[in-house]
């Protein structure tokens, strides 16, 4: 495969794309390349630069440096080829709050040309695939923030754009709400190209074929999560909780295990061999009762407080 094939296949590409605000670098010559239909995660904290990002790739902001194109056309040289096959559900959802749902969704279809028959066809369908139906006649003002961020996501795929960037798409949401907006997100994989932001780590870990994680403006990693979270160790790693643990029974541990790191809860033992039976034979003598036993995952916290020693916390 030539070199120009396999570059046509990517539907974002940026080139050392950069954006200054005066003297802040807030994206500092990111180059990521993301495949069709491929569901990309840029996993950040706060401040990092992804919502820079995800404007300037939108042409809604220049960059300062470099360049990027989407689906082959250049953001600054083509700015409405890339509008037309581009839709964005920005960080802070551009939903009309005195209108309802079909009244939203009919005004993005308006913008797009679409004609009003087939918007109200399309209307129905996205309000079914995000669970909004049988509240299409509500004001969206009455809607949870779950609920408005799902109307905002129906309204950027009214236009069937083939690139889809969900910037932040569940920033400040409950755990339950979170996750039924995963399901929505799961639902589009391999049917569009997405580009989601996100500070929850679990949120890429769970959603993304791939994450770059982003850092004062850089991409620092960049790789599927098993493979991130395979770089930091392979270490398998046994956490053993036990309340009372004395510094003697850690001592007596060491004796059979080379690591035992010991831990608020209990002790953490590196090393394929360890066994919670031998680890009982050690402590139960010692009247110490083991609560939990378990083989410790790698989470992409460990990951970024690996890379950058600060841990990704909300
Ligand atoms: N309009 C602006 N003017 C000045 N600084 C900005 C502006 N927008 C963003 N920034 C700064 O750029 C950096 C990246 O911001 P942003 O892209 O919003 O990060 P993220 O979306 O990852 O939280 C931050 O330091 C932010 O304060
Ligand atoms: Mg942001």
């Amino acid at each position: 495969m030539s070199s120009a094939i396999e570059s046509d296949a990517f539907a974002v590409q940026t080139f050392g794309i950069s954006r200054t605000y005066g003297d802040l670098t807030a994206v500092d010559g990111v180059d990521l390349a993301v495949g069709a239909g491929e569901l990309f995660s840029l996993l950040g904290p706060n401040g990092a630069g992804k919502t820079t990002t995800i404007k300037m790739l939108c042409c809604l902001l220049r960059p300062t440096g470099g360049t990027a194109t989407i689906m082959g056309h250049d953001i600054q040289d083509d700015p409405l080829s890339v509008k037309r096959v581009i839709a964005v559900s920005p960080q802070e959802t551009a939903i009309a709050e005195r209108l309802n749902a079909w009244e939203n969704l009919s005004l993005m279809a308006g913008l797009h040309g679409i004609e009003k028959q087939a918007a109200r066809k399309k209307s129905g369908e996205l309000l079914e695939m995000m669970g909004l139906t049988g509240r299409g006649e509500d004001r969206a003002k009455k809607y949870s923030g779950g609920m408005k961020r799902r109307l905002s996501i129906a309204m950027a795929l009214v236009s069937d754009p083939q690139v889809l960037f969900l910037d932040e798409p569940t920033l400040g949401l409950d755990p339950q709400s979170r996750r039924a907006i995963w399901e929505h997100i799961e639902a589009l994989r391999g049917k569009k190209t997405v580009l989601l932001t996100t500070h929850y780590l679990e949120e890429a870990d769970a959603l993304a074929d791939r994450v770059a994680v982003i850092d004062e403006g850089k991409i620092i990693a960049l790789g599927t999560p098993g493979e991130l979270k395979g770089r930091i160790s392979d270490t398998p790693v046994m956490v053993v909780e036990a309340e009372n643990l004395t510094a003697e029974a850690i001592e007596a541990l060491r004796q059979l295990y080379p690591v035992v790191r010991a831990i608020e809860a209990g002790v953490e033992i590196e090393g394929e061999e360890a066994s919670v039976y031998d680890i009982q034979d050690v402590l139960r003598p010692r009247g110490i009762t083991i609560q939990s036993a378990y083989r410790k995952q790698v989470t992409l916290d460990d990951v970024f407080l690996h890379l950058t020693g600060k841990q990704l916390r909300e």
